[in-house]
Parts: structure tokens; sequence; C-alpha cells
């Protein structure tokens, strides 16, 4: 995987486009790689999911697998810890998806894309997941111009949006059964790219917008992890030029790009909520959920620091560009629920479980299910 060129975007962003800087930056998160709600089990029927690595539970195996391409990805020790066995996600167990369908009381929410044969139809009644490991938002049209090859998938945020059009008759019948099914469900947006923002600029309708024309009621659209703290941006960036924030050791240039797009990202779900006053759009701050772990490890049981990956291989953060997590070579540590990291990029399903906890157990998740909602924190009503 050519997974160095886009890494340099983000670590000399002056000498590309903007355009260019955002596209690679999250092409390269992506290459590399909530029980008592106030109206429990009731509030809502399903999980709808697009996205990326952080939320895909399988479609990009899946696809890996009709063109017969082995990943290390889904090999051993990815999914060591949960059911025993690779399901195609990019950690060693859950990941926080799977904590929100268990905190909604809904099953585990199954990947769009199946083995033939298996009917799963029924299934996607209580949830279906679109979102596919190495997704950008941009689709290839746009970022291969601008010299941006993504090696791992051409699943893009409209992608997957088609794929959720193309498939809802089978799941949900008519078009009016079908806006209930829609208005019922949580509809959980990503992370997934820096430029979904650029879409109505660029593009006309955000995803988001488009959702709500199909009945929408509940998005929750989360923002980027603080991209310093990761161990692979800290062994391809770091450098005695870099600035470290002193308490974390995160490279403060890379956090303060992610809260940057952060930034932009509750711009834009601010206009689209004042625009859609019937509909709940929920900013999820995954950067501030996990950078309470950065900055207190050892208080959530992270003995082995914050920055340094389970799986991978020599170097500082156990990080080697030269070996990947599943590849024979790699090393994996013995307790991963002591690492935040999983794999340099993916974090620990103890991360993700954490992360979930901050998240999912605010007064702002527990009125998710009211239909009125106010206050900010890690989970904002826009
Ligand atoms: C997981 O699978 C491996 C190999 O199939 C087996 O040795 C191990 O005991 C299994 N672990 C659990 C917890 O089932
Ligand atoms: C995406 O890739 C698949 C398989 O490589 C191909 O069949 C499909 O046409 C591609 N779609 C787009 C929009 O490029
Ligand atoms: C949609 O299907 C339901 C049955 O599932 C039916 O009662 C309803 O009339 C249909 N609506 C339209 C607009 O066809």
């Amino acid at each position: 995987m050519s997974t160095n060129r886009p890494i340099f975007y983000l670590c000399f962003p002056m000498a590309s486009s903007s355009i260019s800087i955002t596209s690679g930056v999250f092409l390269v998160i992506f290459v590399w790689l909530w029980s008592s709600c106030l109206y429990a089990n009731g509030c809502y029927t399903s999980i709808i999911s697009f996205g990326d690595s952080l939320a895909d539970t399988g479609n990009l195996k899946q696809l890996a697998s009709i063109s017969n391409r082995v990943l290390p990805l889904f090999l051993p020790p990815y999914g060591e810890n949960f059911l025993n066995q690779s399901t195609g996600r990019c950690s060693n167990g859950r990941l926080i998806i799977d904590f929100l369908a268990e905190r909604l009381g809904l099953p585990l929410v199954p990947p769009f894309l199946q083995d033939k044969g298996n009917n799963n139809m029924v299934t996607f009644k209580q949830g279906v997941n679109y979102a596919v490991a190495g997704a950008t938002a941009l689709d290839r049209s746009v970022l291969e111009p601008r010299g941006i090859v993504n090696p791992m998938t051409n699943a893009s945020l409209g992608v997957q949006l088609a794929w959720f059009k193309q498939s809802l008759p089978s799941i949900c019948g008519n078009e009016s059964n079908c806006r209930d099914f829609i208005g019922r469900s949580l509809i959980l947006v990503g992370e997934i790219g820096g430029n979904d923002y650029n879409y109505p600029i660029l593009w006309g309708k955000s995803v988001e917008e488009e959702l709500i024309e199909m009945g929408a009621k509940t998005l929750v659209v989360p923002g980027n992890f603080p991209v310093g703290c990761s161990a692979s941006y800290l062994t391809v960036c770091g450098s005695e030029k870099e600035e470290y924030d002193h308490v974390t050791g995160c490279l403060v240039r890379l956090n303060q790009f992610a809260e940057y797009h952060n930034k932009l990202l509750q711009t834009k779900l601010k206009q689209v909520q004042d625009l859609h006053s019937d509909v709940n759009i929920f900013y999820a701050d995954y950067y501030n959920a996990a950078m309470e772990i950065y900055l207190f490890p050892y208080k959530y049981g992270f003995t082995n620091g914050a920055l340094k990956a389970c799986c991978g291989g020599e170097g500082r953060y156990n990080v080697d560009p030269s070996v990947e997590c599943g590849d024979a070579s790699a090393t994996v540590c013995d307790e991963p629920d002591t690492y935040v990291s999983w794999d340099g990029i993916h974090l620990t399903e103890a991360a993700y479980r954490i992360i979930s906890k901050n998240l999912f157990t605010t007064p702002q998740f527990n009125s998710l299910c009211s239909t009125s909602t106010s206050g900010v924190g890690l989970l904002g009503s826009m």
C-alpha cells in the first residue's frame, strides 16, 4: 500500500492546495487503516451507518473476498478479542458502533455487503451498515485528478448512499414505509472525510441533506479524532522540528488540524440544522472523548501509555511502515486492553469502549430519544 504519500500531505501541508490536504489526510486515516436511554429499547428501531474503517463491520472484507484480495486487516490478530475471529472490523474487538448498538438495545449492525445466498434482509430492519474501511468522503472522480489514489476502495460516501437508495425497497418496501423506517432510525454519518463540508459548496447537497429529504429525523455526525496522537502519524510525521504537547506527547500541529476540521464540520451541521428544525442533528465529539484518554491513560487502565501501538513492528511507537499488523512478521502485544492504539491508526476495543462511554452516557445522549434536546457537550445538539 502506498500510504506514505498521503501522510506527507499532512506532514507538509503548505506544499499542496487545501483540497489535496484535506483529501489526503482523510485518505490516510482510512487507508491505514450508547443502557439507559430515557426510553430504552424504544427510541430507535434501527441504526443506519455510513463511513469508513471506524465503523465498517465487514463491507471491505466482503469486497476484498469478491475480488480475491487478501488484506492484512482481515487476518489475525484483527478481531482476536471479539467472536474470536476477524469480522472485518479494524480493531482487536468491537467498535464504537457496536457499543452504540448495545446501548440502544439493538443487535450489532450487520454489513450491507453479504455473501450471496445469505438472506439478511430481515435483520437489516434493525440496522444496516454501509461503511467501508478505506472509504473517502469524495468520489474517485474528484480525488484522482488531484493525484490522490485510494488503493483500498472506491466506495466513497456517495457510493454508499447509492447502495442505500438501491437497497431500500428490499429492506422497507414502498416509499412511505421507507420514510417511516428512516425516520425511526438513528443515522450515523461518519466519521468520514474532511471534505463533507466541501460538498455543498462544490457539488450541491450534503449527504446529511439528502438523508433528511429521504425522511431522516436523527443524525449523529462524529468529528475527527486527535490524529496527532496516532502512533502512525507520530512515526511518519514526527521530527525534531515538530512541536509535541508536553502532557500528551501528541503532535500539536496535527491536532490543531483535526480541531480545525471539526470546527468547519460543526459550522456546516449548524447550517443544516437551522434549515431543518424538525430534525435532530448531533455532533459527536470524538476528538475530546478520545483526548480524555490521551490526557489520563492510567486512569482508564492503559498502563502501556496512550501512544504506542499494540500491533505493528519495531520503533518508538511500535510502528514500522514496512510491517503491517496482520503480517506474519508483525509483533502483537499480550494485553491489548492496556493499549489505546491497536495498529497505529485504529484504536483498541478497550479505547473504543471508553470513548463510547464518554459520548453515550452524557445527558445529551440520554435526551436523544426525546424530541427536545439542548445543551452542549461531547454529544452536542446543533
Ligand atoms: C480462538 O481460536 C483459537 C484458534 O482457533 C483457539 O486456539 C482459541 O482457544 C480460541 N479462543 C477462544 C477464547 O475461544
Ligand atoms: C468501483 O470499483 C469496482 C470494482 O473495482 C468497479 O466495478 C466499479 O465500477 C467502480 N465504481 C466506480 C464509481 O468507480
Ligand atoms: C405501502 O405499503 C403498505 C403496506 O406495507 C400499504 O398499507 C400502503 O398503502 C402502501 N403505501 C403506498 C403509498 O403505496
